[in-house]
């Protein structure tokens, strides 16, 4: 192609290398920045490797931070390593019940005969097979469980093991039932957010994975890597990443230019961190009535949202509200002084945009 044409992408060209890379459940080789939480965690699982029972571990932290990413690199590790360590990973949000946990634990180990049997059965079935070897559960996003019954049966019946718990709330553990909490005793282990620094490494060596050598331009780069550092959330700038390029695309560009990037962010001002339709329904119902009546105190909301049909107890409610605050999806102001004394007045966060931040 001539000097005219040189920057102009051909129609069947693409900037990606491997645009896979940039999935947020894309696995890299690597895990950086983490090697302590890691090896805390491989502290404990260590026992397994002399048959002796291993420790629990209680990590937690907020979205993004990569609780999720460093755990399943460990579990890959052990499937390197030894076949007389079982790892079995788990996250809740889809399997929240005891019996669908226990049944996904029986398709990991390709155990076919499931049918009309019931959880106590396939139980019986999974200890005697897992009492054999040593297993590594890792049960993520543990705070959308609706049963523990699961976790008492493991904790009680398999022999040699280590129970990873992941969750975004620290007061999780708190709340546990005693019963589990004695037999538990985790090590904890917080994720806490990246620094600057870190956020741009992690983000630069996914873009290698992802882009032809010079695709990125580096001011697109910066500008993408500081977004993504105010919102202390890896997955911002994966999107990012990605809506540049497919800008960039767009407009025929040999290049990420940080324009593309800026208008990706302006593109993706409604980008929840956590799309809405994986929010459980009465967290929906809940995220629904504050986006209608944004703006009350809390104890007010509450009678609206009774009014509405809500069954919550007040302290579950309160419960969902940290939680739909913690992924951004409502905002939640305490007001101190004032004629009622200490308020808090629950925002909806479409109101405000990610440019904003
Ligand atoms: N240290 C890291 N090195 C490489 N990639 C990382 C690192 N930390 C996070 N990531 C990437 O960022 C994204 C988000 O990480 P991850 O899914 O592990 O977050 P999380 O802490 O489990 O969040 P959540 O609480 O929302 O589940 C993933 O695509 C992951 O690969
Ligand atoms: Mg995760």
């Amino acid at each position: 192609m001539g000097g005219l044409f040189k920057d102009i992408l051909g129609s069947n060209e693409t900037l990606f290398k491997n645009d896979v890379a940039l999935e947020f459940d894309y696995q890299p080789k690597l895990i950086p920045y983490r090697e302590k939480e890691q090896r805390v965690v491989a502290g404990c699982i260590k026992p397994l490797f002399q048959e002796k029972n291993g420790r629990n571990v209680f990590i937690f932290g907020q979205p993004g931070v990569g609780k999720t990413a460093a755990c399943r690199h460990i579990i890959k590790e052990i499937e390197d390593e030894t076949d007389d360590i079982v790892p079995i990973y788990i996250n809740c949000w889809q399997r929240n019940t005891t019996y669908k946990i226990i049944l996904e634990i029986c398709e990991l180990m390709d155990f076919k005969f499931v049918q009309n049997k019931k959880t106590e059965e396939l139980f019986k079935w999974i200890k005697q097979t897992l009492n054999k070897k040593s297993v590594v559960f890792v049960f993520d996003e543990v705070d959308k469980l609706e049963d523990l019954d699961f976790l008492y049966m493991i904790l009680e019946e398999i022999y040699r093991k280590t129970v990873v718990l992941i969750t975004n709330y620290k007061e999780w553990i708190v709340d546990l039932d005693e019963r589990i909490k004695s037999r538990l005793m985790p090590e904890l282990v917080e994720f806490k957010p990246y620094n600057y620094e870190e956020t741009k490494g992690i983000l630069k060596q996914r873009a290698e994975y992802a882009f032809h050598q010079n695709v990125l331009s580096e001011d697109a780069f910066e500008f993408i890597a500081k977004k993504t550092f105010e919102l202390q959330d890896i997955r911002m700038g994966l999107h990012l990443m990605k809506e540049s390029a497919r800008t960039a695309e767009d407009k025929s560009s040999r290049k990420i230019t940080l324009e593309h990037a800026q208008k990706s962010l302006s593109k993706v001002e409604e980008f929840n961190i956590k799309k809405t339709s994986e929010l459980a329904s009465d967290e929906q119902m809940i995220l629904e009535l504050v986006k209608k009546n944004s703006g009350r105190k809390i104890g007010d909301f509450f009678k609206i949202y009774q009014d509405n049909g809500g069954k919550l107890v007040y302290k579950s409610f309160q419960r969902k509200i940290d939680k739909l605050e913690k992924n951004k999806f409502i905002a939640v102001e305490k007001t101190a002084g004032g004629e009622d004394g200490n308020t808090t007045i629950i925002k909806a966060n479409a109101e405000k945009k990610l440019t904003e931040f």
